[in-house]
């Protein structure tokens, strides 16, 4: 497993980070056990992955809490997230509190590495400064948030206009931003603005949907031609990835791509597979794509800011 600085908390992270929400949720999707799920976190700390990502609407950090039971808590970077907009905006501190005591409780422990504000909007950032920040800035002091963070809602703003506002800032020590092959525009948006101000960077929509299947990825290709977005002479332009013997598959491709871009530091990887865990780790961990794919892949999808891989 390679390991980075994650920007100014100074953590040492792997590269591979395991995301414990997106579809599969380690596994609770398809009705696995929660030591089946907690199984996922085990391998993955085997294989080198330090990083575990979270929120408190996944609905998996009991799951954590319980891989904790018998894994080095020291060894571990944990990451959650305080569920945004707030039930009760009239009462942020005692929300925020109450959900951090409760995230604390459920890993069966007294620090969260890194904790964000989860998902929040362009037209919701205002609130989250004003009335979220303060609260959480209080937890650090206390001891109980090493790091701060925000991660955007990518689905809502595909072109980063929530952390184009929030990096200049300067209050946040971490962001989690969507990037991937086809929508590229966070190294425009984002990575240089991390880049700058030394933030650590975290890397959610790598694969989805768009990659983990390919008819999925014939249709959103369709649909960015029928925009004329992407001038491709067919349904297929990745193709010549597999064809030309880049990558072994789609999913690989997707990953690599993704951790060799300046600026990403670490890279989600969300499943409930362990198969698919040891590959993706693989895929990581494979060097760069070979410099004339890159240079085609940031050709074909530059005009690209509009999809997110879903
Ligand atoms: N706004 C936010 O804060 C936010 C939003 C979204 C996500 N996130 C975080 O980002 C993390 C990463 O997102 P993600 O979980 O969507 O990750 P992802 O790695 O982009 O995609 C995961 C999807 O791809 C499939 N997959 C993974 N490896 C595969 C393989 N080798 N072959 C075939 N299919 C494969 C998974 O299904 P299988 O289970 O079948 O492998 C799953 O459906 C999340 O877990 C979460 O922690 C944060």
């Amino acid at each position: 497993m390679n390991y980075v600085t994650l920007g100014r908390t100074g953590l040492r992270v792997s590269v591979a980070g395991l995301g414990c929400g997106g579809p599969s949720r380690l596994g609770m999707r398809d009705g696995k056990s929660e030591e089946e799920c907690a199984g996922i976190i085990r391998s993955a700390f085997e294989l080198g992955v330090n990083f575990l990502d979270t929120a408190e609407v996944y609905g998996t950090e009991p799951v954590i809490g319980r891989a904790l039971a018998t894994l080095p808590r020291d060894k571990i970077i944990i990451s959650t997230k305080k569920k945004f907009p707030l039930d009760n905006p009239k009462d942020p501190e005692g929300e925020t509190r109450r959900s951090l005591e409760q995230s604390l409780k459920l890993m069966r422990t007294d620090y969260i590495d890194v904790y964000h504000i989860h998902g929040v909007e362009p037209r919701e950032y205002d609130y989250a400064k004003r009335e979220v920040l303060p609260v959480v800035q209080k937890l650090r002091e206390e001891g109980k948030i090493r790091f701060i963070a925000i991660s955007e809602a990518f689905v809502d703003d595909m072109t980063h206009a929530m952390l184009a506002r929030a990096l200049p800032e300067n209050h946040w020590d971490v962001v989690m931003a969507g990037f991937n092959i086809l929508n590229q525009s966070a190294r425009r948006e984002v990575f240089p603005r991390t880049i700058a101000a030394n933030v650590g960077t975290l890397v959610m929509f790598a694969v989805r949907k768009a990659f983990s299947q390919p008819k999925r990825l014939r249709e959103v290709c369709a649909e960015l031609r029928k925009k004329k977005l992407i001038d491709a002479a067919d349904d297929e332009p990745l193709a010549f990835l597999l064809n030309d013997g880049a990558a072994s598959s789609y999913v690989e491709a997707a990953y690599r791509f993704c951790r060799h871009e300046p600026g990403a530091h670490v890279i989600l990887t969300g499943t409930g597979s362990a198969e698919h865990l040891k590959e993706n780790i693989e895929s990581i961990n494979k060097p760069p794509l070979p410099e004339e794919v890159v240079k085609r892949l940031r050709e074909i999808f530059k005009r690209v800011d509009c999809v997110t891989g879903n």
